[in-house]
């Protein structure tokens, strides 16, 4: 069977760091507080100008040379974002004009914090389908443009950034040993809508909105949601919590990360954490801890991976894949 293997990733952070202290100066809150409650010390955010295209396309080429490809080589473009830089066209079509492909597909996909995994699976089910040969599956976020500056419950709590990966299809045996993508899981529940949102959009304001969470509200169902769907990963391959080598979750809080791994009894060492120097950057959060702990050599070849991440909407997802 095919499967879809990752060869290469990537990733970018704008240059500009704001630190906890400088948000302290902005709004009524701490250092104190912003670590207590998110693990969160600092974030990076966009300059002036710098839009998620131009993140997107600093990823996605640092996922090309990782992968040891060119441009050409790629045929399918899945952009995972929010924060895109026009209503339209899509910003993945942006990165592709960038890097001057002509061939094949490219458009975003929009599951705001799960949106990575949403993108990867539809890439898989693209690749594995014999549509396409090689993905470039991006997360890039400025979620500084969507924050409302003044609101100190969110605006400590997101940042900017691009992870990429490109997969490519491979023959497999169908079985655990592969390289690959093992299984994805995605799920949605627009009921709760009002929990995690942007005010404002194209069709209904005209305007661009802020975000607006109930954070406590979001917490608890992060912990359940992410927890189920984890499972239903392990369940679906038959594999164990002590199979798992690298939890890569998208990062929104660290009492999240650590809530949910000792609900699966997961070692938490084994949990890849960058909430602490990244802040949330929604969709971009996988990919780019992904690849801090590829460059870093933590992950290995033939290790089993857990992707996982939950966001508004809701929406949330899991992925096992073998490196
Ligand atoms: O990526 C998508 C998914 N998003 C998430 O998963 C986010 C999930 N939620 C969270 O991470 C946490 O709920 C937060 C970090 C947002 C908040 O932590 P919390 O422990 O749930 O705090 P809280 O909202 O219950 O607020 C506690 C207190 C409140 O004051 P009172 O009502 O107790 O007097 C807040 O007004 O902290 C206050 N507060 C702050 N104080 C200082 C809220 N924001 C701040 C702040 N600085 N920035």
């Amino acid at each position: 069977m095919i499967r879809s293997v990752i060869v290469g990733s990537g990733s970018y952070l704008p240059e500009r760091v704001m630190t906890n202290a400088e948000l302290a100066g902005m709004v009524d809150t701490s250092d104190e507080w912003i670590v207590a409650r998110s693990g969160i010390r600092q974030r990076h955010i966009a300059a002036e100008g710098e839009t998620t295209g131009d993140l997107a396309e600093a990823a996605a080429r640092d996922a090309l040379d990782h992968a040891g490809l060119q441009p050409d080589d790629i045929d399918l473009i899945v952009l995972a974002t929010a924060t895109p830089d026009s209503t339209f066209p899509a910003t993945a079509t942006v990165v592709q004009s960038r890097l001057g492909i002509r061939h094949g597909a490219a458009f975003d996909v929009q599951a705001v914090c799960s949106g990575f995994i949403y993108a990867l699976a539809t890439a898989d089910n693209f690749l594995k389908a014999g549509q396409f040969r090689r993905a470039l599956v991006i997360g890039a976020e400025t979620f500084s443009r969507i924050l409302d500056w003044e609101d100190r419950t969110t605006c400590v709590l997101f940042g900017d950034g691009a992870g990429a990966i490109v997969l490519e299809a491979m023959e497999g045996d169908g079985t655990n040993a592969d390289r690959g993508i093992l299984t994805s899981h995605l799920h949605a529940d627009g009921c709760h809508h009002d929990l995690l949102y942007v005010d404002g959009g194209p069709s209904s304001t005209q305007t661009v909105g802020h975000l607006r969470m109930s954070g406590k509200e979001v917490f608890r169902h992060a912990v359940v949601n992410l927890s189920a769907v984890i499972n239903e990963a392990l369940e679906a391959t038959g594999l164990k919590a002590e199979d798992i080598d690298w939890v890569i979750p998208h990062q929104a809080n660290k009492r999240i990360l650590d809530g949910t791994a000792r609900k699966l009894k997961l070692d938490p060492s084994k949990v890849v954490v960058t909430v602490d120097r990244h802040g949330n950057t929604s969709a971009a959060s996988v990919p780019l801890a992904l690849t801090e702990a590829v460059r870093d050599g933590r992950i290995q070849r033939g290790q089993l991976l857990l992707l996982e991440a939950m966001g508004g909407g809701f929406t949330w997802g899991s992925a096992l894949v073998r490196w």
